[in-house]
This record gives C-alpha cells, structure tokens and sequence, in this order.
C-alpha cells in the first residue's frame, strides 16, 4: 500500500490504471475509520481490481471551527487498518493541495441542501459537494462508495455526479450498526456508555414506523408521529428533526406512494448530536 500526498501523482496514478483497464474504487473519508468505513472499503475490495481511500479533513465542511480542530486524525493507525484491509493506495493531500491559493470555485447542489442536515449545518454541502469533485475530478473512479446513514450527502452527490457528467457509479452501501442498533459514527466517541446504550431507542424507533409501513401506514406525518412518540420515550433524548421525504429529491411527502420514501431523524445526546433513516420502499 502507498500513501499518496500530491495531487498530481494520484491523478498520473489514476490515469495509468485506467490505460491498464483495472477498476478503480474509490471511497472517500475524513478518517478516523471505523467499522462503518471498513464495510465500504470491503464492499470496494470485492467489486474493484484497485481500491483507493481518500483521508480528508475537508474544512469547508465544517461550519464550526472548535469542530475541525476537535475532529479526531490519526493517520497510522489508519493506514495500518487500511493495509488489513488491503487497500492499494491511501490518498492523504494536505488542505493546501486541495484548495491552494486563492481558491475560489466552489460547488453547489441546489434544492438537496437546504432541508434536513442542510439547515442546522449551513454551508455544509457547498464543501462536501466542492471536495468530492475535486477528488472525483483528480481520481476519476469507476465506482465510489458510500454509507447509507449520510442519506442527504448520498443524495447530493448522486446529483452532483450525474449533473456534473462524472462517470463514476454511486455505490450506496447499508449501515453498519452496533449491537444494540446504534449506527457506528465517529461521533458515537463523544457518548458516554449510557448514552450510547440510550442511544438506540433512534434504531427501535426507525424500526417500529418500518413496521407500521410495512404493515399498510401511508400517512406520512403519521409515520412521523410513530418515531417521535418512540424517540420521546427516552428522557436523554432531544429530537432535532423528524423528517419524511422523497428518497431521492427529499422533498417532504404526504402520502406514501411508489417511489422510495426517506426517514431521516437527527437527534442530540447531551452534546453529541446522531443522525440516522430508514428506506420505505413499495412494490409497483
Ligand atoms: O462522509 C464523509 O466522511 C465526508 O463528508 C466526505 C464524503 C469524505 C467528504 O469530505
């Protein structure tokens, strides 16, 4: 495994493997990897002949500095990670590689990324949205991969990729949730253990409106109702949003229909704030 730090290297790189016709995976992450990455890293390992990660702390995303100078790096141990996993290439720019000098350009999603995270996180998709094409535009990836807990960053960069003519596939890949049900986040870190147990009643909640759905509830502001009564029972708990939404416009819906159905909940644990959705879908 190579880390690479230039730009410039890593797109030369990328371009010879492409001449050579391997596949390149690619699966961007601010590091600090947990078994949530590792999932994305194996899906990529089994579908790709060369596995690429990016380990970023992208500071246009951030929109509290005290955030990115807490946000946890430690680059050896994951790249040690990275090795077990049998990574070809750790992509690892320092933030002046990325936007160097008088950086000006920058991208915007409209419509995805005002709602939901969007709103309580203003600017934050701007910086997603302008580093991942930035690293999609150095690495030019066959498939990139990303975890279905970020639905709204899923979202937005499904557009961005098919808006911006990227021909890169967008591998969505299921969350990897703790024993209790708790989605893994590195910010689970920030919890202590009995908010963390605490914290599942997010998944049984999720859980109990798939099951109403499931069971024939097309109402959704009822679906609604069912999370945040579930949610409210646990006294730690203090709900953000509870949102129901088109699965790919995230436009608020009223009734469930034929197309997928996105619900989206954030939710604070003393300060450490959770996100985390289930996906309604209905046969035609
Ligand atoms: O999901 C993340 O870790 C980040 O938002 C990403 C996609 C690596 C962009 O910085």
């Amino acid at each position: 495994m190579e880390i690479i730090n230039r730009r410039a290297r890593m797109a030369s790189l990328t371009r010879k493997l492409r001449r050579e016709n391997k596949t390149v995976g690619f699966v961007p992450t601010m590091g600090a990897l947990h078994e949530g990455h590792l999932r994305l890293v194996e899906e990529a390992r089994q579908m790709c002949d060369i596995v690429i990660v990016s380990i970023f702390v992208n500071p246009a995303q951030f929109n509290d500095p005290k955030d990115l100078n807490k946000y946890p790096r430690d680059l050896t141990n994951d790249a040690a990670l990275l090795t077990e996993y049998q990574v070809d290439y750790i992509f690892a720019p320092e933030t002046q590689e990325i936007y160097g000098e008088n950086f000006s350009t920058f991208v915007y999603v409209e419509n995805l990324t005002e709602n939901l995270e969007g709103a309580s996180r203003p600017g934050h998709f701007r910086g997603v949205a302008t580093v991942v094409t930035i690293l999609f535009n150095t690495i030019r990836p066959d498939f990139a991969f990303f975890g279905q807990k970020d639905a709204q960053q899923v979202a937005v960069i499904k557009r961005l990729t098919q808006d911006l003519g990227f021909d890169t596939e967008i591998v969505v890949v299921k969350t990897v949730r703790e024993e209790s049900g708790l989605a893994m986040s590195s910010r689970n870190a920030h919890l202590s253990s009995d908010e963390r147990q605490r914290a599942s009643i997010i998944f049984q909640a999720l859980r109990k409106a798939k099951l109403a759905a499931k069971e024939g509830e097309r109402n959704a502001q009822r679906l609604a109702e069912i999370v945040r009564e579930k949610i409210e029972t646990e006294s730690l708990a203090q709900i953000d949003y509870v949102a129901v939404v088109d699965n790919e416009t995230l436009e608020p819906v009223e009734k469930i229909g034929v197309d997928a159905v996105l619900i989206a909940v954030a939710v604070r644990f003393g300060t450490t704030r959770l996100i985390d959705n289930t996906v309604i879908t209905r046969t035609k």
